[in-house]
């Protein structure tokens, strides 16, 4: 699928807010796709496509997670079902069959511990991009222009100290990719 025709559908399918919070996740991964080496094509198109069943109905996405086998996301919010029933429905109803693609927007709320590049651009663009405002985004965006795998943690602290804050359960695999992310920095150069 051509970006052009993404952004149609997706300019039909979400709530003028959400669509504009999608464009920025889009210019956001392209940017960094370029500096971290990442294909600019799939990183474009899968940011165009990652909320693509954010406003669906919560029974319709409970039904697909549990086709998917991902019956143990029905106990945590509902909010994650999105991510990994927007790639099901990415593939299912736009015939868009590219496994990176799926993969990236099935990652981009939770995380994964084995992210590939072009997962972890979405999943940190998708936390900095223009439109976002909230405290610590900043310092967030300043750390994604300097490395990669610092934002990605960086952004896991934010995701989970909120969560922490209003007393809400952490799905398992949120912390298992910090997890597996905070050792990687020790092997880099940075901190
Ligand atoms: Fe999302
Ligand atoms: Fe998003």
């Amino acid at each position: 699928m051509r970006l052009e025709e993404a952004k149609r559908i997706i300019k039909e399918t979400l709530p003028e807010k959400r669509y504009i919070h999608t464009l920025g996740v889009v210019e956001t991964a392209i940017q960094m796709a370029r500096q971290y080496g990442v294909q600019e094509d799939k990183a474009a198109l899968a940011a165009m496509l990652h909320d693509y069943a954010k406003y669906r109905n919560v029974s319709e996405m409970q039904r697909v997670a549990v086709e998917l086998g991902l019956d143990e996301l029905l106990n945590y919010d509902e909010e994650l079902l999105h991510a990994p029933v927007g790639a099901e429905l990415v593939k299912r109803e736009l015939g868009v069959e590219d496994a990176d693609i799926y993969q990236a927007i099935a990652n981009h709320t939770t995380g994964a511990p084995n992210m590939p590049l072009l997962d972890q651009v979405i999943f940190v663009a998708d936390a900095i991009e223009p439109n976002r405002h909230y405290p610590g985004v900043e310092q967030l965006r300043q750390i994604a222009q300097e490395d990669l795998t610092q934002a990605v943690i960086a952004t896991l602290v934010q995701t989970i100290s909120f969560l922490c804050k209003k007393q809400t359960v952490i799905f398992p695999l949120t912390i298992k990719t910090y997890n597996a992310f905070v050792p990687e920095k020790r092997k880099g150069t940075v901190l």
